[in-house]
């Protein structure tokens, strides 16, 4: 049986999620792969928080203590750039692989990251950076190679989502939404991030680099939050035969044309395919020259669906061929023992 050790970054609403989905999933996991994952430590801030009894023998507040236990890969569920950007290339360093869901680490330093894990030999993954439960960097990088993609729109964040829907279909306010969605782990620790489209533009980050091939920097999004959507304006739009979403759009036409990126608040007819699209659930339309269009659905946060994400990466990291998911141009070098692994 092939034992892999996890080190957990992270107890909150996806570490947790990570955790108990493990568990639930470990035969399911060993039929399919071969593969044992078992989580030896998890990383958190507070030590007197309550906590499962369960992972209370294995908790630490110290990440020297995660690398100095018998691990092969570390799962960042932190949030934030430091001190999750300086644990996670101390982990490459040391040879461990990262899968991590932290949106903000990958679109500010993803190419650097990167370049370390090939530099290092290790893979550095991010399905559930984007999309919550939604595999779409994997249809991107793995399904559509052969495509040229010119556009990607859709609702990259489910917070200011709900919010909207909430407000819009039952009259609810602001602040009594955004304090639900806190309540259930669907917000940023720091809500701002959602509300103010800084999430969403991230998120749009990650996708044109993987989508357009070339450097996204969030600096360059166009972004505008829901901050000043009032009721007043979701009840005259409903009225009209429309509904408030906001919407990330990502462009490119002609191979080398100039890319256009933006998160606003937009008015859509009630029979756009993302109208329909409610609460906390996200939608990423992807036109490419080949396919045409294609649309994902899925629930863009929460615990479980993100931790359905990161267990997918970390099944793939294991188990199947090689992921070959790049967020620059270079090609991603794979350790000698790692190259033509079983392919399905
Ligand atoms: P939470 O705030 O619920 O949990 C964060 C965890 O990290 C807590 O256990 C906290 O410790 C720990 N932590 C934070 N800072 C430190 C630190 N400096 N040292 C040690 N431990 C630390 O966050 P989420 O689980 O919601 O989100 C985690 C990441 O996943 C973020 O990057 C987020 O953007 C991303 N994500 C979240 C989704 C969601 O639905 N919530 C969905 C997809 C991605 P303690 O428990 O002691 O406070
Ligand atoms: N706060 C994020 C959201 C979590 O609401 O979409 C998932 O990335």
């Amino acid at each position: 049986m092939n034992q892999i050790g996890v080190g957990l970054l992270g107890f909150g609403t996806v570490g947790s999620g990570v955790f108990h989905a493990l568990r639930s999933q470990e035969d399911v996991i060993f039929r399919r792969t071969g593969t044992s994952l078992k989580v030896r430590t998890v990383l958190v801030q507070n030590h007197e928080k309550k906590r499962i009894p369960d992972v209370r023998s294995i908790l630490t507040t110290d990440f020297s203590d995660v690398l100095k236990t018998d691990i092969q890969v570390v799962v960042e569920a932190m949030g934030g750039v430091e001190p999750a950007l300086t644990y996670v290339k101390q982990a490459m360093e040391m040879g461990l692989h990262i899968v991590t869901a932290n949106k903000e680490l990958v679109a500010k330093h993803g190419v650097e990251l990167e370049r370390t894990a090939r530099r290092k030999g290790v893979q550095f993954l991010c399905e559930a950076s984007v999309g919550g439960g939604i595999p779409v960097l994997g249809t991107l990088l793995h399904f559509l190679k052969s495509n040229r993609i010119y556009r990607i729109s859709g609702i990259l964040n489910g917070t200011t989502n709900y919010i909207l829907s909430r407000m819009s279909d039952e009259g609810d306010s602001f602040e009594q939404v955004l304090e639900e969605a806190r309540r259930q782990g669907y917000a940023e620790a720091d809500p701002t991030a959602d509300i103010d489209g800084f999430d969403a533009a991230y998120k749009l980050s990650i996708l044109g680099r993987i989508a357009f091939e070339a450097d996204v920097p969030v600096s360059n999004i166009r972004r505008e939050g829901i901050r000043d959507v009032t009721a007043l304006e979701l009840n005259l739009a409903r009225r009209l035969g429309y509904t408030i979403k906001l919407l990330a759009v990502g462009e490119q036409y002609g191979e080398n044309g100039p890319i256009t990126l933006g998160v606003e608040p937009t008015l859509l007819s009630i029979t756009h395919p993302l109208a329909s699209v409610h609460g906390i659930y996200n939608a990423i339309h992807l036109e490419g020259d080949v396919v045409q269009d294609l649309t994902l659905v899925g629930q863009g946060a929460g615990d479980l669906p993100t931790s359905s994400a990161i267990l997918e990466d970390l099944c793939n990291l294991f188990v199947l061929s090689p992921p070959k998911r790049s967020l620059s141009r270079e090609p991603l070098l794979l350790p000698e023992e790692q190259r033509g692994g079983v392919r399905f």
